[in-house]
């Protein structure tokens, strides 16, 4: 199994290119199934989830062009079935974006339930109300979600919870639902509006992305499009927290710094110097932190897939602080594993408390999820000694060249395969 092997203490300086948004980048990959027409897609990233994804999409008859490695023109004009088979969606929650996108176009899907990150309960029933409201007749049957229409109208849809996933899944469906959708307490991540405008790049009539009631009116058809992805708000993040927990100066590139604002703010006041560019922010600290509180919410509150990376910070910080999941409901695992690295956090429901500690000592750990896994790697980079992180693919989900973006800001990393590459890495590591 492939690992991390890595030995800490090195202040992380230098420039880091941020790729664009995995998370915006699955739900556009799926919407692109809406329109016959050629679609290309830039700043895609190249991370396991937006493969498998484009692997599923491929089993259904959908032609995939990659023009380079960030590059995909895709050609939906020969969907030849809307079942997605289980082989790939077991493996990615985001699967469920299929039954949008082939629910509006051809009013029917059948897509596996989702499996992804193991963080908590991951209720859907808010995407399924949402196709309710549109018209569908929807059935749980032998493990997948089965969608079908006759036609699909617009409805004014009141969202019971705020949640990413619905919104988007319900946006593409009522794209191309007769009439008007309204969606009410809709989601206001980066990645909705990115998806609203992609699919208004198709000929889509959506208003009001980025607030918490979006409005749309029903087209008939779609059509081609050529669009960019925006820049990843977490992968962005994860790498000021790594600047700051190293004690590094770090300019994290191709960024837009109002998706990191409460990052941002955070960071300030528990005293690093984050200053803000046109499409840039660079991170320094050099001295220990400040305690603080911190809560997850929705957007443009505390994102919860920044909750362990801050976590990790904090255990280093003076005095107490205290984290809130808001979230989801088991999202702290990875406090047992960061406790062997000396961390002192107390977690109570879904609250931990975190006792600052001098510094973590290198060991070997497991990376229980992908934003937990990506944290762990900053604690090891921290951490005094040598750490080996494991079950590393968790964390090739969300990040790309993540070994390699961090050996450029200057961190003693290896990516190994197997223990006899375990055994060469160290001798390299500690040359
Ligand atoms: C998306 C992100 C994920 C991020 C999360 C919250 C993608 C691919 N994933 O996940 O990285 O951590 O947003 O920002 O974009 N809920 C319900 N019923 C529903 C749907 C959700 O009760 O029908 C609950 C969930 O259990 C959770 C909360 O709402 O407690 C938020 O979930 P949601 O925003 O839907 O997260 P995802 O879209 O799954």
């Amino acid at each position: 199994m492939e690992k991390y092997a890595i030995v800490g203490g090195t202040p992380l300086t230098g420039q880091v290119e941020i790729g664009g948004a995995k998370n915006a980048a699955l739900a556009i990959l799926a919407a692109a199934v809406m329109t016959d027409d050629p679609v290309t897609i830039e700043n895609v990233p190249d991370v396991r989830d937006t493969r498998v994804l484009m692997q599923a999409m491929e089993s259904i008859g959908i032609k995939i062009e990659h023009i380079d490695r960030h590059t995909v023109k895709m050609d939906s004009s020969k969907v030849s079935d809307c079942v997605i088979d289980d082989e790939y969606m077991k493996k990615i929650r985001a699967s469920y974006y299929m039954i949008g996108a082939l629910l509006g176009k051809y009013k029917r899907a059948e897509v596996p339930l989702p499996g992804g990150c193991n963080i908590g309960i991951r209720a859907i029933d808010q995407h399924l109300k949402g196709f309710r409201a549109l018209g569908a007749e929807v059935r749980i049957e032998h493990g997948s979600i089965v969608a079908t229409a006759t036609d699909l109208r617009g409805n004014h849809i009141f969202m019971d919870k705020v949640s990413v996933g619905a919104t988007i899944n319900v946006m593409m469906a009522a794209s191309m639902a007769a009439g008007k959708t309204i969606i009410e307490n809709a989601a206001k991540e980066p990645h909705v509006v990115d998806l609203a405008n992609f699919l208004n790049s198709m000929g889509a009539n959506i208003k009001g992305a980025g607030t918490d009631v979006i409005r749309i009116k029903g087209v008939e058809k779609l059509h081609g499009s050529n669009y960019a992805i925006i820049p990843d708000q977490i992968e962005a993040g994860t790498f000021m927290m790594a600047a700051a927990a190293t004690k590094g100066d770090v300019v994290v590139k191709n960024v837009i710094p109002k998706h990191l604002e409460c990052i941002t703010a955070k960071l300030q006041e528990i005293g690093c110097l984050v200053e803000e560019y046109d499409d840039a922010v660079r991170i320094k600290c050099d001295k220990t932190l400040a305690n603080t509180q911190v809560k997850t919410l929705p957007y443009p509150g505390f994102p919860t897939d920044m909750q362990p990376q801050m976590t990790v910070l904090l255990g280093t910080a003076q005095g107490t602080s205290i984290v809130t999941e808001s979230i989801f409901d088991n999202r702290f695992k990875y406090v047992d594993e960061l406790a062997r690295m000396g961390a002192n956090i107390k977690v109570e429901g879904n609250t931990a408390i975190i006792s600052g500690v001098d510094k973590y000592s290198g060991a070997s750990i497991t990376a229980p999820d992908l934003r937990a896994g990506a944290a762990l790697v900053i604690a090891a980079l921290v951490a005094d000694g040598e750490s080996v992180v494991d079950d590393i693919t968790y964390i090739e989900r969300g990040y790309e060249d993540f070994d390699q973006k961090l050996a450029g800001l200057g961190a003693n990393i290896v990516r190994v395969a197997s223990e006899r590459e375990l055994k060469m890495s160290r001798l390299k590591l500690v040359e």
